[in-house]
């Protein structure tokens, strides 16, 4: 088979929620497309002891929603062994590197290893470690880490956890994950920006006002709340992904589409984010948690109330905010960012404001005249795809004027059959392709940004909270943040006209 990749993969966490959930039927899709055929194996291990037979079935089991035939499946799962294993035994690694030998022998896999941390990040830095004083990090092929997110938890724990990892890995055999990066339209920024010269010769603060993203989500924390109580939105979502995005939409044009180009302009654009004063982190972020409320008639509980959370918990489940790079580019120009849990909808998207006219030549007989801000918006999830908003003639006698929404959506459908963004990823991984990744240089930019947020919070206690009713967009204060700018969230689905 043409594409096909050679590797060995080993999941740590290898009976967990994310190896079964998402990591099973990504390699499962991956080999229905020949990308993994005969020369692959994997290795799942965790504490408890399955036999090979057990394991697979539950990986069958995990194929649950992929239509197949049986005998695919079958031949599928013989390439996975099962090997009970506790990472901070040392004398299990001897056994794990035993097995390891075999199954490259057996399927001939070059000595390609794939080394895959689905489980608690306090054990990252001891699973590196005895990877590399185990001697199970090959000489002759490659050895690639992949890492789950969290990393770290604050930029101090980051940069140790880093330094463990560096001990055994070089930075390009570091694969961080960050799943929003391996979703279809996170990708196509690149494509709207850099494929359309009527878009990026407008990419800058002549002609852009402000930029917003926003990554809302409907569902409480559910049963993610030990974690979250640990995290809260900023570190889950603002640090990491709202981060990556913005940093996607503001980069230069890389000198191609390597991944080592991209890089680079992500790191040199995220080197200008302005980190801010305590005091203007204050001013530029807000904080909110959700209140329990009735919805359709159902009542949904508050942040509070969900198991595994303290009652009087501060941890807050939604932040809004403005990021600022300072460079030539983007001066003045503000990132608007927002998320949040128990939000009135799950979407993703990014919606980018343009400049006013210089002057409106159309007569202005009312308010409602004026012309309508032109905003490309682009749609993340659950759509995806982009819409452009402009002013056109309302029709009829008399001149008024009226925005139309230009939308180009993927249907749900189509939607459906984009690779999982797992998939993705595990293949750019394979293909030692990193442009999906996070580097170290990112990290610590960001973590510096959102420790001094953090700092902020954790020296005042929140007064009001919960502040936003399950349902909503969040707390008053978040728009209060634009309006005290002149500036309103584009993106409003409580409002009757949505997006008005
Ligand atoms: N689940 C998701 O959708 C998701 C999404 C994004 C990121 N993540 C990240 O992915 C990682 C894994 O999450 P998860 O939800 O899959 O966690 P999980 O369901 O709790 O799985 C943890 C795994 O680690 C194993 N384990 C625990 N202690 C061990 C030890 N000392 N030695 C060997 N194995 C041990 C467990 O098996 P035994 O008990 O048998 O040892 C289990 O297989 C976390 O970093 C999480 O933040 C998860």
């Amino acid at each position: 088979m043409q594409n096909e990749k050679v590797a060995l993969f080993i999941i740590f966490g290898g009976s967990g929620d994310l190896a079964r959930r998402k990591l099973y039927p990504s390699l499962f899709r991956l080999y229905q497309k020949g990308y993994l055929d005969q020369h692959f194996a994997v290795i799942g291990t965790a504490r408890r002891p399955w036999t090979d037979d057990y394991y697979h079935q539950v990986i069958s089991d995990s194929l649950s929603s992929i239509q197949a035939p049986t005998d695919q499946i079958a031949a599928f799962t013989d390439h996975f062994y099962y090997q009970a294993h506790d990472v901070t035994n040392s004398e299990h690694y001897v056994v794990l590197e035993n097995l390891a030998e075999k199954l490259d022998q057996k399927y001939d896999l070059q000595n390609n290893r794939i080394f895959y941390m689905a489980m608690s990040p306090n054990f990252f830095g001891t699973i590196a470690k005895h990877l590399k004083t185990e001697n199970i990090l090959t000489t002759a092929g490659f050895n690639r880490l992949i890492i789950e997110k969290p990393f770290g938890h604050d930029y101090n724990s980051a940069e140790e956890l880093n330094e463990q990892i560096r001990s055994s890995f070089t930075e390009n055999q570091i694969y961080r994950i960050d799943h929003y990066l391996g979703k279809e339209m996170v990708q196509n920024i690149s494509a709207i920006r850099f494929g359309n010269n009527i878009i990026e010769s407008l990419w800058n603060n002549r002609y852009i006002d402000n930029i917003q993203i926003t990554l809302s989500e409907a569902l409480g924390v559910e049963e993610r709340a030990g974690y979250y109580e640990s995290a809260g939105a900023m570190r889950d979502m603002v640090q990491n992904h709202i981060s990556q995005i913005a940093t996607l939409l503001a980069m230069e044009p890389p000198v191609s589409f390597s991944a080592a180009d991209i890089r680079r302009e992500k790191i040199k654009v995220l080197r200008s984010l302005h980190i801010d004063t305590p005091e203007e982190a204050r001013r530029n972020f807000v904080r909110g948690q959700y209140a329990a409320a009735t919805v359709d008639g159902t009542r949904l509980e508050s942040y509070r109330e969900a198991t595994q959370v303290n009652s009087e918990s501060n941890v807050e489940t939604f932040v809004a905010g403005k990021m600022e790079f300072e460079n030539y580019r983007w001066a003045g120009v503000p990132f608007y960012v927002r998320t949040g849990k128990r939000l009135a909808k799950k979407e993703t998207r990014v919606d980018v404001v343009f400049k006013q006219l210089p002057m409106n030549i159309f007569e202005t007989i009312s308010d409602e005249d004026k012309l309508s801000d032109n905003v490309l918006t682009i749609y993340v999830e659950p759509t995806e795809g982009f819409g452009l908003r402009v002013n056109a003639k309302r029709l009829g006698q008399g001149f008024e004027t009226r925005p139309v929404d230009l939308d180009f959506r993927h249907s749900a459908a189509a939607a459906g059959n984009n690779p999982e963004a797992y998939e993705r990823l595990l293949l750019d991984a394979l293909n030692g392709d990193s442009t999906n990744f996070t580097h170290w240089d990112e990290l610590s930019q960001t973590w510096k940004f959102a420790d001094v947020v953090e700092k902020v919070w954790a020296e005042t206690k929140p007064t009001d909270f919960p502040n936003y009713p399950s349902g909503s967009m969040g707390p008053v204060a978040a728009d209060k943040l634009l309006q005290r700018d002149g500036r309103y969230w584009i993106y409003n689905p409580m409002q009757a006209t949505p997006d008005k």
